[in-house]
């Protein structure tokens, strides 16, 4: 399992020295959390905060944007140093279009589903992207409870790309932390974000060795 800690939950006056904090500690890919306050009743940061913490580190950025309109910010957190970006497919812009804007900007293009979107919602999608992002709370906020009812989506999602012979990575977000990826790994996820997870552990190394190696256990 690939980790990938969200700066939503690390000290946003140090956002620098976080990002290297964590790097040090093992983690694989940085994830940033894109809110508008409309598509999340949240407003968090922009490109212009990519780009200022994009020379602490060599580790992918795994951007996640929570906004009405994708498209239209393609170009600015591609510039910005974006390695992968995301979007909702319940969002307003035209998902291929949207997929076919970030793979020319030469990054890696991922869809993104709420947890009362079925997973069918991506399949049309599926040849066309490197990641797959199952949401497994209500977008908006970090530390809400891990819904673990949103694993078969997983597995149905692993099972399709399986039958299609396509190698999509399947990445899970929200609640992450040692007692709930025993069973995302179980289902079948490649890569788990955590924000409270790592940035509020105790031992920060630690938390995320464990979250690279869990038990495969889908009770814990
Ligand atoms: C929620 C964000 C998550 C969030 C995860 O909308 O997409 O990335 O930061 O935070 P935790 O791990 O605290 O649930
Ligand atoms: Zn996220």
């Amino acid at each position: 399992m690939k980790v990938a800690p969200s700066l939503l939950s690390c000290d946003f006056a140090k956002m620098g020295e976080e990002v290297v904090r964590v790097d040090q500690a093992g983690a694989d890919l940085i994830h940033l959390d894109v809110m508008d306050g409309h598509f999340v009743p949240n407003i968090t940061i922009g490109p212009g905060i990519v780009s200022a913490v994009r020379p602490f580190t060599k580790l992918p950025f795994d951007v996640h944007l929570m906004i009405d309109d994708p498209l239209d910010y393609i170009d600015a957190f591609a510039n910005a140093g974006a390695d992968i970006i995301t979007f909702h497919i319940e969002a307003r812009s035209d998902p291929l279009a949207t997929i076919e804007k970030i793979r020319q900007k030469g990054i890696k293009a991922g869809l993104v589903i709420k947890p009362k979107t079925p997973v069918e919602a991506v399949f049309p999608y599926l040849d066309q992207l490197y990641m797959v992002l199952v949401m497994t709370v209500e977008p908006g906020f970090g530390g809400q409870s891990f819904m673990a009812d949103m694993m078969p989506k997983v597995t149905a999602l692993k099972n399709e790309c399986k039958k299609r012979e396509l190698d999509v990575l399947i990445e899970v977000d929200g609640g992450i932390s040692e007692k709930t990826v025993g069973a995302a790994a179980a289902a079948g996820a490649d890569i788990c974000v955590s924000g409270t997870g790592v940035f509020k552990a105790k031992d920060m190394k630690e938390a995320i060795r464990f979250l690279q190696d869990p038990p495969f256990d889908p009770v814990s």
